[in-house]
């Protein structure tokens, strides 16, 4: 064998300026709309970055991740189901991932991997800026007691309502969620049937939409004006928030939450908030 030689530098890689790289992680992948909300964020604020998308096999998350960051990754999004991988896989955490138990965002620092979780921020600004509620003093039920939910239990205790009611299938998960928040907000817990009434906002947590099974729901769990958000979007939100509608709430899947999730993450990463209306509006059309 002669002596190694160095690699050829192609000549369109030696020209170019170096590019930041951004990628989702997740299983199944191939439909995220992340890639195509970070090109539109990039565009829009000049920055220069990639961001692509990487199907991983279950249990091989931290070796994935890992040959990721050492090849000079910059930042990572995190979708189901490796949102409890990532926040394991952090070497540092924000407060709002600690609390949420989950992470959905990384971030190559220079004092290793940050570890955030914007999807809670998501919701509230999806709620809040773009669909104009107010919840200071109202009624709220979270459907749903697994990681999609804890991850906006102290977002939403933050906005101050009067009762927040976690409704879950299986009793004891709502109570336990609950019970890790109590000291944050008047939040109990309860089961499906005992999800009560006269509710001003119901955002649906749970991962029925996206397995296609109904939501079994008792009647009566909207105050009149009330909104129903489905944390799903698109087709997978279709079914539940159509029962919604029949029963007089006014509607929304979580097409917003998705894209201001992404847009706390870009601002994580590049110091710098990108528009979002434009965005969303873009992604209902396509
Ligand atoms: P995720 O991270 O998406 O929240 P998860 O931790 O598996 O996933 O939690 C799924 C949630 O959806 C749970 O609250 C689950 O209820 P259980 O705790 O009783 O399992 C809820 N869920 C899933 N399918 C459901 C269905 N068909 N009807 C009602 N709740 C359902």
């Amino acid at each position: 064998m002669g002596p190694r030689r160095p690699p050829l530098l192609r000549l369109d890689q030696a020209s170019r300026p170096p590019v930041d790289r951004y990628l989702v992680i997740g299983n199944p992948i191939a439909h995220s709309r992340s890639p195509e909300i970070h090109a539109r964020f990039a565009a829009a604020t000049g920055e220069a970055m990639e961001y692509g998308r990487m199907l991983v096999a279950p249990g091989d998350f931290p070796r994935a991740a890992r040959e990721f960051f050492d090849g000079g990754g910059a930042g990572a999004n995190v979708t189901l189901p490796f949102k409890e991988d990532a926040f394991a896989f952090a070497k540092r955490l924000t407060a709002r991932a600690s609390e949420a138990g989950a992470v959905n965002t990384l971030a190559a620092t220079p004092s290793g991997i940050l570890g955030d979780n914007t999807d809670g921020a998501g919701l509230v600004r999806d709620l809040v800026a773009n669909l104009g509620l107010r919840l200071e003093g109202h009624r709220v039920l979270l459907l749903g007691a697994g990681g999609a939910a804890r991850g906006v239990v102290a977002p939403l205790l933050a906005l101050r309502p009067a009762a927040l009611v976690i409704a879950n299938r299986t009793a004891a998960r709502a109570e336990a969620l609950a019970a890790l928040f109590r000291d944050r907000g008047p939040v109990t817990g309860a089961g499906l049937e005992e999800a009560g009434t006269g509710h001003d906002l119901v955002v649906n947590a749970t991962s029925s939409s996206t397995r296609g099974e109904p939501l079994a729901v008792p009647p009566g769990l909207f105050a009149p004006g009330a909104t129903a958000y489905d944390m799903a979007y698109g087709e997978a939100a279709r079914a539940w928030l159509a029962e919604a509608a029949r029963a007089g709430a006014r509607t929304s899947d979580g097409l917003g939450m998705l894209v201001e999730q992404a847009a706390e993450s870009f601002e994580l990463w590049r110091g710098r908030r990108p528009d979002t209306a434009g965005v969303i509006a873009a992604l209902r059309a396509a």
